[in-house]
C-alpha cells in the first residue's frame, strides 16, 4: 500500500510532524508536540489507549515502551494503575511529562532503549535523577515458579515497519529495524519484567505477516477490532510460553 500513496503521505506526514496538536484523543484531554508521534495520525495509539484503560485493574504495576505522546500511559493512570512509560526519543519524554503533568497523574516517563531504561529494577530498587523507588512488595508479582518481576504487566505500540525508515518524518517512530529487531527484541526481553507483554498491530501494513511472526509463535491473539477502517490486533506474550 505504501509506496503507491508515498509521494501524498510522506510531505503530509512531514507538514503534520511539524504541528503541535493539543485534543481529546480516546478520551484524554492530549497536548502533541511537534516531532512527536501523534496517535491520531495511525489511528493505532488511539485504539490501544481505548483497549488499555478497559484492560487494567487499579493497583497494578504496568510499563509501557515507546511512549511516545505519553497516551497509553495516562490512559492507563486515570483508570488506576502505576505507570512507568519509557521512550528513545528525548522529545517523547518531555511530552509524555507535560501529558502526565497537565494531567495530575503520577506517571514516571524515563528515556532509553527498550527495557534499558528500567533495567535498574531488576535488583528491586532503583535511583533515577537522585530519587530512589523502593519498589513495594505488591509491586514485585511472583509466578507460578516463584519468579519475581517488577511490573504486572508490559505493553507496546513499538514501531513495525520493515527496515529502516529514516527518511521518512518522525521515522524513529516507524522503523521496527532489519528483520523486524525491535519487536523481536521485545517479545525476548520481556520476561525479566513482566509475566505478560502485550503488543499491537495494524493488518492494514503489506508487512504484518512478517511482523507477527517476529513476535514468536506463542503470541496469542487476545482482540481483534475494526476501528476505523483498518484490523487491528492485539497479541499477548506470556513469560510461561518461553
Ligand atoms: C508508533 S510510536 C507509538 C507512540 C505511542 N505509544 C502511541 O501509541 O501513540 C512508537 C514510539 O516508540 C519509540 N521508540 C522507537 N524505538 C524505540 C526503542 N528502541 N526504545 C524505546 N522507544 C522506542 C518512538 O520514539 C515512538 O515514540
Amino acid at each position: 500500500m505504501f509506496p503507491r500513496w508515498r509521494p501524498l503521505v510522506v510531505p503530509f506526514a512531514r507538514w503534520h510532524a511539524g504541528r503541535a496538536h493539543v485534543r481529546p484523543v480516546a478520551g484524554v484531554p492530549l497536548v502533541v508536540l511537534p516531532g512527536v508521534f501523534d496517535p491520531e495520525l495511525t489511528k493505532v495509539g488511539a485504539w490501544l489507549a481505548g483497549v488499555m484503560a478497559e484492560t487494567v485493574r487499579p493497583g497494578e504495576r504496568w510499563l509501557e515502551l515507546g511512549t511516545g505522546s505519553g497516551l497509553v500511559a495516562c490512559a492507563m493512570a486515570r483508570a488506576g494503575a502505576r505507570v512507568t512509560a519509557t521512550d528513545l526519543d528525548p522529545a517523547a519524554v518531555r511530552n509524555a511529562r507535560l501529558n502526565a503533568a497537565i494531567l495530575g497523574l503520577p506517571v514516571e516517563v524515563r528515556e532509553g532503549d527498550l527495557f534499558a531504561a528500567v533495567a535498574d529494577e531488576l535488583r528491586g530498587d532503583s535511583a533515577v535523577a537522585g530519587s530512589v523507588t523502593v519498589v513495594a512488595p505488591e509491586a514485585s508479582p511472583r509466578g507460578a515458579a516463584g519468579v519475581w518481576r517488577p511490573y504486572s504487566a508490559v505493553v507496546a505500540n513499538l514501531p513495525f515497519w520493515p527496515g529502516p525508515t529514516r527518511d521518512l518524518p518522525l521515522g524513529h517512530a516507524f522503523s521496527a529495524g532489519d528483520d523486524f529487531v525491535l519487536l523481536r527484541r521485545f517479545a525476548a526481553e520481556f520476561p525479566a519484567y513482566a509475566p505478560r507483554a502485550l503488543t499491537v498491530l495494524s493488518e492494514a501494513f503489506a508487512a504484518f505477516p512478517q511482523a507477527r511472526a517476529a513476535l514468536g509463535p506463542h503470541a496469542r491473539l487476545l482482540r481483534r477490532s475494526r476501528f476505523r477502517g483498518e484490523w487491528l490486533d492485539l497479541f499477548e506474550l506470556t513469560a510461561a510460553d518461553r
